[in-house]
């Protein structure tokens, strides 16, 4: 008898045992919904017993850089709710919102593998159900300006709009933005000072193929002969980033070589590759004292790709 109580508490407590428990429970968890009042009661419920809530929110064709946000924000709440919106205000270029990669079945079963508790899955109506929402009263100024805002007018503004939306729905005690998209981490911490918003905005740290390339929804637009070509993004922020710590502080000249770098690799058309302050996005002033960004965008065929890198100082 207790040899086989003993067995069972064995096999009770094996790590494949828990993890299939794991699997089967986290499986039962995900809740999904279309709909703003639907999300909002379940969320009232989680508040009503001091449960803290966490916010992904996400335009969908997941990988694991949005997967390492649903896991951060696990890490740090009772209760983590991720969306998948493909917001067409924030697409400049309307054929660029038309080909946005939707994976909607497989997004579902990520987000349920990785402990999600809420998925808001609305439609456009139930985001703007008055055409009034798609824009605010509110201008981020100069560090919209510069970089993605200079070639994709427009964007920053429907970022903010759709953010500011989705905030109000969920009311998250604390939401989770990628560091690879840091000039849009910037626009919404203004965004959460300006409106005060009561939500913890949180930036994380970019998920790398192991090659380098930064994980994006759009890498899975690249044709098998581009995709390997990509990394050459990652070479060159990298570069740059070598030889300001190996104490070059002449960024026009850096610049300068990896422009000419852009040009014999010949693979790319490049919107911009800058060296820039960290909190500003504008020129630097104290190239030895300041936080640093290497910001790069390119088209590698038609497909549009950004990457940075930070330089803490
Ligand atoms: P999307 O491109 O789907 O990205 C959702 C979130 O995942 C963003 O905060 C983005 O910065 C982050 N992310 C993307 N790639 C990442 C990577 N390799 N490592 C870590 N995080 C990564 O960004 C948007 O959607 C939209 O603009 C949105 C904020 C949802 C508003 O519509």
């Amino acid at each position: 008898m207790v040899n086989i109580t003993t067995k069972l508490v064995k096999k009770l407590q094996s790590a494949k045992f828990l993890l299939v428990l794991d699997r089967f429970y986290k499986a039962t968890m995900l809740k999904i919904s279309t709909k703003v009042i639907e999300v909002q009661n379940f969320l009232e419920i989680e508040r009503q017993n001091n449960k803290s809530i966490g916010f992904v929110p996400t335009m969908g064709a997941l990988h694991k850089g949005h997967l390492s946000l649903i896991r951060r924000s696990r890490s740090e709440n009772d209760c983590t709710i991720a969306s998948v919106f493909v917001n067409p205000t924030q697409f400049n270029d309307p054929s660029d919102f038309d080909k946005y990669p939707r994976t909607i079945q497989k997004d579902t079963e990520m987000l349920r593998e990785a402990g999600c508790s809420i998925l808001f899955l609305p439609s456009e109506s139930e985001i703007y159900p008055d055409s009034a929402l798609k824009s605010i009263n509110f201008s981020p100024g100069p560090i919209a300006e510069v970089l993605e805002g200079a070639h994709r007018p427009g964007h920053f503004a429907g970022v903010a709009a759709v953010v500011k939306r989705l905030l109000d729905i969920v009311q998250p005690h604390r939401a989770y933005f990628g560091l690879k998209d840091y000039q849009q981490f910037l626009v919404i911490k203004k965004l959460q000072q300006f409106y005060q918003i009561p939500t913890q905005i949180i930036g994380c740290e970019t998920l790398r193929e192991q090659d380098g390339l930064a994980m994006s929804s759009r890498n899975s637009l690249l044709s098998a002969l581009d995709r390997p070509k990509a990394v050459f993004l990652h070479q060159m922020l990298q570069k740059a980033f070598n030889q300001i710590m190996g104490g070059n502080i002449d960024f026009q000249s850096i610049i300068n070589s990896i422009l000419l770098d852009f040009e014999e690799n010949g693979n790319f058309k490049l919107d911009y590759f800058d060296i820039c302050s960290a909190n500003s996005l504008q020129k630097v002033v104290n190239p030895e004292k300041e936080d640093l960004i290497i910001c790069v965008a390119a088209f590698l065929g038609k497909v549009r790709l950004i990457d940075n890198l930070i330089i803490k100082r």
